[in-house]
């Protein structure tokens, strides 16, 4: 969740940007072990992955790994942010994997006029559908799983409330005393917490209607849930059904 206090705070070409990298690590704790499960989930699902795309890279702390994981890959990355993309080339330049890179400086949304259906043997994004509100993320999750190849994995996560209002407020009563541990103040947390359903969106695909298009993607797997964030895996049937 936005962990900055004010409204314009999901800006990542101004100070939110600017400060991402360490803000996110108070908003998911143990974001290394995230990202690692992420890169595990890959080098285990599509191992020789050749075509992957990367929606919203952020700061390409992920794609690092990725890289690692996915010695043949090439990535599509589609990042609207200069100043995300920035740090993310810096990145890509210190482990000299620039060209294994192709960028779209351009949201989702533009990027599907030139991407190509069901040519990608990795589809990622991370924590970028909490940043649509709920028909934008029917509509993005839709665009996503029609750029899955045919057997290709689909790996998204997200700021996700649970359905259980008990079981929700039980979250976020830890996720609240784990701010507090933080030194986090009352008065901050209040801000952050008034971010929810407002500008970061809880995202759910079991509340999907999902059409025609995406049903050979069968069931979300949940692989992880720390706090409010999950992570789910997508693998495309090979075969038309
Ligand atoms: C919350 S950050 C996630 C960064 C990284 N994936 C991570 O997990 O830390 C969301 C990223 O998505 C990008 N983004 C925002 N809106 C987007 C859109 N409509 N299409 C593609 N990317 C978008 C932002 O610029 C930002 O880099």
């Amino acid at each position: 969740m936005n962990q900055k206090v004010n409204s314009s705070s999901l800006d990542f070409d101004g100070e939110y940007g600017l400060r991402y990298r360490s803000s996110v690590r108070g908003s998911i704790p143990g974001y290394e072990t995230f990202l690692e499960f992420a890169a595990s989930t890959l080098k285990s699902q599509c191992p020789e992955a050749q075509d992957c795309l990367i929606i919203g890279p952020g700061a390409g702390e992920e794609l690092t790994l990725f890289l690692g994981v996915l010695t043949n890959a090439r990535f599509t990355l589609v990042e609207p942010s200069a100043q995300m993309r920035s740090f993310c080339m810096a990145e890509l330049q210190k482990i000299n994997a620039t060209e294994r890179c192709n960028w779209i400086a351009n949201t989702l949304a533009i990027a599907m006029k030139e991407l190509k259906a069901e040519s990608f043997d990795a589809v990622i994004a991370l924590n970028l559908m909490h940043l649509f509100p709920p028909a934008k993320q029917a509509e993005a999750f839709d665009q996503l799983s029609t750029l899955v190849a045919p057997g290709g994995t689909m790996l998204l996560s997200s700021y996700s409330e649970n359905l259980n209002p008990l079981s929700n407020n039980l979250i976020v009563s830890i996720a609240i005393e784990r701010l507090r541990i933080q030194g986090i103040t009352e008065e901050q947390i209040k801000m952050i917490f008034s971010s929810r359903n407002q500008s970061v969106f809880s995202f759910d695909p079991s509340r999907l209607v999902s059409n025609s298009k995406v049903k050979d993607l069968g069931a979300p797997l949940q692989l992880m849930q720390v706090g409010l964030i999950r992570m789910w895996l997508w693998i495309r049937a090979s075969t038309k059904a």
